[in-house]
């Protein structure tokens, strides 16, 4: 899929409140669009375990669906609330909120009501090799099982036929490209989860008849001069599902 007809500048300008550029990591708004209508229909419930600024939930209640969010940093859930109220003072259809909270702890801190209503499960991992959690003792837990434990924890919230849709990139440490999008494979099927599909998103548009590449993200993933190699300009889709839920 092509999501680079517009800048991500572009993408954003006067939907996401100012303080959401701060956020290493954010996804492509038109990205998260696209995703969102090709896996729910209007009124659906979209989750985002890691919400970072909330591009899940804006994009979903613009949508005209309804959006749930999890975030561990008090800072990123209090922009989300930020940008899920700039979204209603656009009149949007749908309903948005965020609890702040651990993922891998999921489904706890879910209202019980939710469990089975979740039709989409939207979220991009953190570009690290560890995941912060809220455990006594425990300030971070290796990637691999964070993102296990995360993905694992959406499976009670999934509604029949809800799927999980992650969308990750390599990042760069020491010269070196991490396959995130390997690990990400590596946590699904940890977590009991089967691999039905998987998608490239590439961020470039046709100009002039020429090829114009953008970059993935507005995260600086790592150190740009120690290698020939720029910006990435694709993500990768995981899509999942849990054998337990038809
Ligand atoms: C790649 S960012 C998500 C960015 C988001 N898609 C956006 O467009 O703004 C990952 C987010 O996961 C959050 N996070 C990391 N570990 C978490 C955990 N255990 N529980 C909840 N959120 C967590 C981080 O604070 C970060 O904001």
């Amino acid at each position: 899929m092509f999501v680079g007809r517009r800048s991500l500048a572009a993408q954003r300008r006067g939907r996401y409140v100012a303080g959401s550029a701060a956020h290493p990591a954010r996804m492509a708004p038109d990205l998260a669009t696209a995703l969102i209508e090709d896996y729910t229909r209007p009124g659906d419930l979209v989750l985002d375990p890691l919400a970072g600024t909330g591009t899940t939930l804006v994009e979903a209640v613009h949508a005209g669906r309804n959006a749930l969010g999890v975030e561990i940093g008090p800072g990123w859930v209090a922009l989300v609330r930020s940008n899920l109220a700039h979204a209603r003072g656009h009149g949007v259809a749908g309903h948005g909120r965020v609890i702040r909270g651990d993922a891998t702890r999921l489904p706890a801190g879910i209202p019980i009501e939710l469990r089975g209503q979740v039709n989409l499960v939207l979220t991009a991992p953190p570009l690290a090799p560890t995941m912060p959690v809220q455990r006594a003792g425990r300030g971070r837990v290796p990637f691999v099982d964070g993102m296990a434990a995360a993905l694992a924890g959406c499976v009670p919230l999934l509604a029949p036929g809800g799927v999980i849709v992650v969308v990750s990139r390599p990042w760069r440490h020491e010269h070196h490209l991490v396959d995130q999008p390997g690990l990400v494979v590596a946590a699904a099927v940890a977590a009991g989860l089967e691999l039905i599909d998987s998608r490239r998103a590439v961020h470039a548009r046709i100009r002039d008849d020429r090829f114009v590449a953008r970059h993935a993200s507005s995260a600086v993933t790592g150190d740009r001069r120690a290698t020939p190699v720029g910006w990435l300009q694709h993500d990768d889709i995981a899509i999942l599902m849990s054998r337990d839920v038809s």
